[in-house]
């Protein structure tokens, strides 16, 4: 008989079948109590779980005493209990080197548009206002040139700088537990401390996992250091950002604009003040949402439950010491 997994999030087809030639899957629309308690049994006899965007806690473990592994469809694994998966010995595998450049490329676009008002100035053409030749109050500022601070050089920290240093001839400045030598040899990166990244940067860029220590790292305080022209740019997680004080700042003209892929409330209530800002660039966590990086995903995590529940760890595992 072929283990048992259940699968939290839908997959194309031909990865569906992928899974289901190694295991007996249970499809789940989502982990909330009551799914938990419709397929009870399925859920306590399941060796392994795949999906995204959903809360692995205690209460959910304690329901699944055989699990083994669990698979997330995501670089981020904010959603986990590492400590409690560690002490049930429940490997996590995440998928973090696909979604890389596609990331990447959403942090550029945010670059782009937060600067050059894309979003706004293009409401107001279908709007009908564009109905002469167009003055100052339309013009946003240059993003060439300019000087990027990127906040956590991970790998899409890393393809980021590479974008602004070849595509845009930015000077890069870089915050970062250790020193890069990739990132200070290929893009001539400087290696500085939170503060100077604040004062120096035209464009401040956060890519920073969610952890306790990372958890409103950027508050008031913070904006406060920032130039009045600075753009303020976050593709990371939400709650890294005391999202209160990003609105304060931005409506007291402490920096000059955000664009922003996470929200410390996902999805972003409608209600949010961030959406009333014309100086906001606000995206629904578009990160690595194209067609082609999320089916990468999707793979990478159906290979990546096949590989833990087969013991090998080598790779994507956030913590192969939970192998037992
Ligand atoms: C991740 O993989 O963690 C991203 O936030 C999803 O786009």
């Amino acid at each position: 008989m072929k283990p048992s997994v259940i699968l939290y999030k839908a997959l194309p087809d031909s990865l569906q079948q992928r899974l289901e030639d190694h295991f007996t899957v249970t499809r789940v629309n989502n982990l909330s109590p009551e799914t938990v308690q419709q397929h009870a049994d399925a859920f306590a006899s399941a060796v392994g779980l795949l999906g995204s965007s959903e809360k692995v806690d205690t209460a959910l473990l304690e329901k699944m005493p055989n699990l083994r592994a669990t698979s997330t469809i995501s670089v981020g694994y904010d959603n986990f209990d590492v400590e409690a998966l560690n002490e049930r010995k429940v490997l996590l595998m995440h998928t973090p080197t696909v979604l890389t450049e596609t990331v990447a490329d959403t942090l550029m676009a945010l670059v782009l548009s937060s600067a050059r008002r894309v979003v706004e100035v293009a409401e107001r053409v279908k709007a009908g206002e564009w109905t002469k030749s167009i003055g100052p109050d339309w013009f946003g500022i240059d993003v060439h040139g300019k000087t990027l601070g990127i906040v956590g050089m991970g790998r899409i920290g890393l393809a980021l700088a590479q974008r602004a240093h070849f595509g845009f001839n930015m000077p890069i400045l870089y915050n970062a537990r250790r020193q890069h030598k990739e990132a200070e040899e290929r893009f001539n990166a400087r290696h500085c401390d939170l503060d100077t990244i604040l004062q120096e940067a035209d464009f401040v860029c956060l890519i920073l996992p969610l952890t306790d220590e990372t958890h409103h790292l950027i508050g008031k305080a913070q904006f406060e250091k920032m130039k009045k022209s600075a753009i303020f740019i976050n593709a990371g997680r939400g709650p890294v950002v005391d999202e209160n004080a990003l609105i304060e700042a931005l409506q007291n003209g402490e920096i000059y604009a955000a664009g922003l892929d996470v929200f410390e409330q996902e999805p972003l209530p409608a209600s949010s003040a961030l959406l009333t800002l014309p100086n906001v660039v606000a995206l629904p966590h578009i990160g690595s949402a194209t067609h082609e990086t999320r089916y990468n995903m999707a793979a990478c995590a159906v290979e990546n439950l096949i590989d833990a529940l087969a013991g090998k760890v080598d790779k994507n595992c956030v913590n192969p010491q939970a192998k037992p």
